[in-house]
């Protein structure tokens, strides 16, 4: 690739690109104090007290931290189940988790718990949560109750900062393309965590595992008019049209991609921290290495009102 055109793109596509969430944002945040957690993804924000009714102003520069950072993080929230409720109702209308044990008393609520004496953790692997929906999640909201001494921290991707690396060929090629996700080969009868791992106690209903939808391969933001790659390794099994085998390499390509180092960020949790991501322009992945000790987190999903493309 010739040096003017990686400079006339603003990136270098294989290299990362240029362009910082910070870059990006349209204005200074006023309400709060936002840090960015890592130039392509995530910020840090001080200042507030989500326990309190927000007002419109905060409320309208959270959603646009959320919009331009992927995902947000803000410590030493002290919250009760009917809080973290409230605070989350202000992004959208709670999406109840099927297959998640729920909290006692708080169906919205569900409990992402790892016993010392367990093995296996929920969400280690990159994923994206509820892409099986058809109308996919807009935001998880996730609060720390518990954590280990060390460990146990979770990584964030940005599929934003990922598709603006991708070539214009690539990029034209995917514009093009839906994708198949479902929920059957990872909640349902038969699937891996239910048969292979000490995770059934807190994994429910497989009878409920019955969802499939098929969304483009592209994503835009409704805010920021940013693309990103709407696959995810948890989910998605093929391309629409494509058989599963066929979809494999492109699939492959895309979730390598995603995953390089450049478009990541690494939360190190503290009891009482919140992390807000938004499930169109990010992965997660939970990192399962405190084995003996207790890991205890609330989540929250709320849904999007479209899915664009
Ligand atoms: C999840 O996949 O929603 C859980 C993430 C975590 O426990 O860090």
């Amino acid at each position: 690739m010739s040096a003017s055109l990686a400079t006339e793109r603003g990136d270098s596509y294989g290299g990362a690109p240029v362009m910082t969430s910070r870059q990006a944002a349209q204005a200074p945040y006023r309400h709060f104090t936002l840090e960015p957690a890592s130039p392509l993804v995530g910020a840090f924000i001080s200042g507030i007290d989500v326990s309190q009714p927000l007002s419109a102003v905060i409320h309208a520069e959270l959603e646009r931290a959320l919009a331009e950072y992927g995902v947000i993080f803000l410590r030493d929230q002290t919250l009760t189940p009917e809080q973290h409720i409230a605070f989350a109702q202000y992004f959208g209308e709670i999406d109840v988790n099927r297959f998640f044990k729920p909290v006692d008393q708080y169906p919205q609520i569900a409990e992402v718990r790892k016993e010392p004496d367990q093995k296996a953790n929920i969400g280690g692997g990159w994923h994206t949560d509820h892409s099986y929906d058809q109308i996919p999640a807009k935001a998880s909201l996730l609060y720390a109750r518990e954590v280990p001494r060390i460990g146990g921290d979770t990584l964030f991707a940005s599929t934003v900062a990922a598709y603006d690396a991708l070539s214009p060929g690539l990029q034209q090629t995917l514009a093009g393309l839906r994708a198949a996700h479902s929920s059957r080969h990872v909640f349902g009868h038969g699937s891996l965590q239910r048969t292979q791992t000490d995770l059934p106690g807190r994994v429910l209903n497989p009878d409920l595992a019955t969802q499939d939808a098929v969304h483009p391969v592209l994503f835009t933001h409704p805010e920021t008019g940013r693309r990103a790659i709407y696959v995810n390794p948890g989910f998605t099994v093929r391309f629409e049209g494509w058989t599963a085998q066929e979809s494999q390499s492109l699939l492959a390509f895309l979730y390598e991609h995603v995953k390089r180092p450049e478009f990541s960020t690494r939360f190190a949790w503290q009891a009482k921290s919140l992390a807000m991501w938004d499930n169109r322009t990010t992965w997660h992945f939970a990192i399962n290495d405190y084995s003996g000790e207790r890991r205890l987190l609330h989540r929250i999903t709320v849904r999007s009102n479209t899915h664009s493309a």
